[in-house]
């Protein structure tokens, strides 16, 4: 089932369309990385998504209802850039500010579960003005929590963290994901940053939507070619160019064959081992992610 979808989703600043023609999809169960640069319109996307910004064109829909729609909307919770934090209240008291405010059952409850499932001590008193930029982004995403939401729609929330913050939001995220089965839609403008993550991705340039593709077949795009090392070298290229039809190969030195392009890891061993021929060493060798985003994004400029 479709979570989001969007149609020619359009947004007009002035004379500049920040959104433009979108048409974006997010399925149960999917994290989905929303990738782009500073300016691209992500965060634009995500104030249509969440019904702070109102579309110039197109539609937007959640759990496939209109955006206006209030039942759907309650199953969305949302953290956009920072969180609005209260400095001087703790954690504990930010969200239950937030909890009543927003008129939910048992805040208490709901609060002490929020804090246990982001990782904040639900007893501490200490004021958020002296957290950490990772326990303030965790605490933004436990906001976006109450109320039991069913999609989370996160914007740059690993944005500014250390690597220590980012590994826990990682596992934040991952949590949310497959214990209590949310789907997330989740922005960055550093690929890596959500490369161990997410399920999808969606790469957004100048308001407008490059490329959609799976964790899967990005993989396989980042795939330079497959190298093998074996016994019989001579022998096991012609094999692979009769049995596999694979042409686009080369022979290194020290016998070792490069195959380029998507190539079935599995059916190459198979086809050699079963020729009798030993395989010493067989591997993938990828071009980095951010290589890849720079070379969709026309590969000049920095993200
Ligand atoms: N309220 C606004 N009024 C006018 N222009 C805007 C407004 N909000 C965004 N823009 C413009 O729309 C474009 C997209 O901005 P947006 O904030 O959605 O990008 P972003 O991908 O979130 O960028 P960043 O990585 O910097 O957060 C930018 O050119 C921005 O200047
Ligand atoms: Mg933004």
């Amino acid at each position: 089932m479709a979570v989001i979808q969007t149609f020619g989703l359009s947004k007009r600043y002035k004379d500049k369309w920040a959104v433009d023609h979108l048409d974006l999809q997010v399925e149960q169960g999917d994290i989905y990385g929303f990738i782009g640069q500073n300016g691209a319109g992500k965060s634009t996307t995500l104030k249509l998504l969440c019904g702070l910004a109102r579309p110039t064109r197109g539609e937007a829909l959640l759990f496939g209802k209109p955006v206006r729609d209030l039942v759907s909307r309650r199953r969305v919770g949302v953290l956009i850039e920072q969180p609005g934090l209260y400095p001087d209240l703790s954690g504990r008291e930010n969200l239950k500010l937030y909890a009543i405010l927003s008129g939910l059952d048992s805040p208490d409850k709901q609060v002490d579960e929020v804090l246990e499932t982001v990782g904040l001590v639900p007893g501490e008193k200490k004021p958020v003005k002296h957290y950490s930029m990772g326990m303030r982004q965790r605490l933004g995403v436990g906001l976006a929590l109450l109320g039991g939401p069913d999609l989370l729609l996160l914007d740059e929330p690993i944005n500014g963290l250390d690597p220590e913050g980012i590994r826990e939001m990682r596992e934040l995220l991952l949590r949310l994901n497959r214990e209590q089965g949310l789907t997330i839609l989740v922005s960055s403008h550093i690929l890596g940053e959500l490369s161990k993550i997410a399920t999808q991705y969606g790469i957004i340039q100048a308001g407008r939507m490059v490329e959609q593709l799976s964790a899967e077949e990005l993989a396989q795009k980042c795939t330079d070619y497959l190298h093998v090392r074996t016994d019989q070298p001579r022998k096991a290229a012609a094999l692979l160019e009769r049995e596999l039809h694979l042409t686009r190969w080369e022979m290194r030195p020290e016998g070792e064959i490069r195959v380029y392009g998507a190539v079935d890891t599995k059916a190459v061993g198979q086809v050699l081992t079963q020729a009798g021929i030993s395989v010493e060493e067989m591997g993938l060798h990828r071009q980095d992610l951010e290589g890849y985003f720079l070379a969709r994004m026309g590969g000049e400029n920095h993200v």
